[in-house]
C-alpha cells in the first residue's frame, strides 16, 4: 500500500508556498525574459532534442526549467503541489511570452486530473526527498509516457545528504539509508537561493539511496538508458563549496577533494 503522510505534505506545501514568492525574486528568470533559457548543458546534452516533444515536468515550482524547454521548442506541462508555485509559474509565462500548462496537484495525486501520455517526463535537483513514497512515483511517471518515451531525473546526490551542512568540511551526521518516517526540520534556517531570508514555515523530507531509485524505476518497467554520477551541484549545499566557472558556476568541492559526486543524472526509456 502506497506511504502517505497529510501532515508532512501540508507542511510541506506552506513551506514551497513561502519560498514560491522568494524565488520569483531570486531565481533568476533573466534569461528567460530576453530570449534565452536557464538550463544547464549536461541536461541539454542527456534528454536530446525536445523540439516538438510533449514534455511533462513533475514539481516545477515556479516554471523556469519547465519554460526553458518550452523555449527550446517542447509543449510542456508542469505540476507542483503548491498553488503559489504554479501561480508564480502562469505570471512567468506570460511574462516571457512562453507557452505553458501549469497544474496544481501532488503527483500522487496527478492520475486522478490528468489522462494524457508524454514524450517526456522530466524532474531535476531537489525532487526526491519531497517524496514519501518512490515505488509510487516510479510508477506514475511510466503511467504518463507514451511507448518508447523517455524519462529524465537530475538530482543531488543521496550521498550528499550524509555532511553536516553546517560545518567546514565533511563531517558524516546524517543517515544514508531511508527510513519510513520523514525528517522533520524547523523554519528559521536560510533559503538556498536568497541566504539574506530566513525561512519560517518548517519541512519534512525523505532520505532515498542510491538503490532505493534507480530500483524504483527498474521495478516500474522503465529500461536504464544510463546513470551518471556529476562531480558539481547548482547551490552551495556544503559550507566549504567553491564556485566553479568551469562547470557553469555551479559548485564543487575545494582544491583537490574532487573527490565525490554531488549529482547524479538517470535516463530510462518506457517499453
Ligand atoms: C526544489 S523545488 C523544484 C526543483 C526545481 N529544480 C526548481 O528549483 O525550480 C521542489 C518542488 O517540489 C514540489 N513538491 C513537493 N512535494 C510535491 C508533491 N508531492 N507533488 C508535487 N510537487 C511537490 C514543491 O512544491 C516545490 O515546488
Amino acid at each position: 500500500m502506497m506511504k502517505r503522510y497529510p501532515d508532512a505534505e501540508s507542511g510541506n506545501k506552506d513551506h514551497w508556498d513561502e519560498l514560491a514568492e522568494v524565488h520569483m525574486r531570486s531565481y533568476n528568470t533573466a534569461p528567460l525574459a530576453e530570449g534565452g533559457h536557464v538550463l544547464d548543458p549536461i541536461q541539454m546534452a542527456e534528454l536530446g532534442d525536445v523540439t516538438n516533444k510533449s514534455l511533462l515536468h513533475l514539481q516545477c515550482h515556479i516554471g523556469t526549467d519547465t519554460l526553458s524547454w518550452a523555449r527550446l521548442g517542447a509543449e510542456v506541462t508542469g505540476v507542483d503541489l503548491s498553488p503559489v508555485s504554479v501561480r508564480k509559474a502562469r505570471e512567468l509565462a506570460a511574462l516571457t511570452g512562453l507557452r505553458g500548462r501549469f497544474i496544481e496537484s501532488s503527483i500522487y495525486d496527478l492520475p486522478e486530473v490528468l489522462d494524457e501520455k508524454f514524450d517526456i517526463v522530466y524532474t531535476s535537483i531537489g525532487v526526491l526527498c519531497w517524496l514519501s513514497d518512490l515505488s509510487e512515483w516510479a510508477r506514475i511517471v511510466r503511467r504518463f509516457l507514451k511507448p518508447d518515451g523517455i524519462f529524465y531525473i537530475m538530482e543531488s546526490h543521496p550521498f550528499l545528504n550524509v555532511f553536516d551542512d553546517e560545518t567546514d568540511g565533511l563531517s558524516v551526521m546524517y543517515p544514508y539509508f531511508h527510513s519510513d518516517d520523514p525528517r522533520a526540520w524547523p523554519g528559521d534556517y536560510p533559503d538556498y537561493s536568497d541566504g539574506d531570508y530566513l525561512v519560517r514555515n518548517g519541512s519534512w523530507e525523505w532520505t532515498w539511496s542510491i538503490a532505493d531509485i534507480v530500483c524504483a524505476v527498474a521495478d516500474a518497467g522503465l529500461k536504464l538508458n544510463f546513470f551518471h554520477e556529476h562531480n558539481s551541484i547548482p547551490w552551495k549545499a556544503l559550507p566549504c563549496m567553491v564556485q566553479d566557472p568551469s562547470k557553469r558556476g555551479w559548485y564543487r568541492l575545494p582544491g583537490d577533494r574532487d573527490i565525490l559526486p554531488l549529482t547524479f543524472s538517470l535516463r530510462a526509456t518506457a517499453p
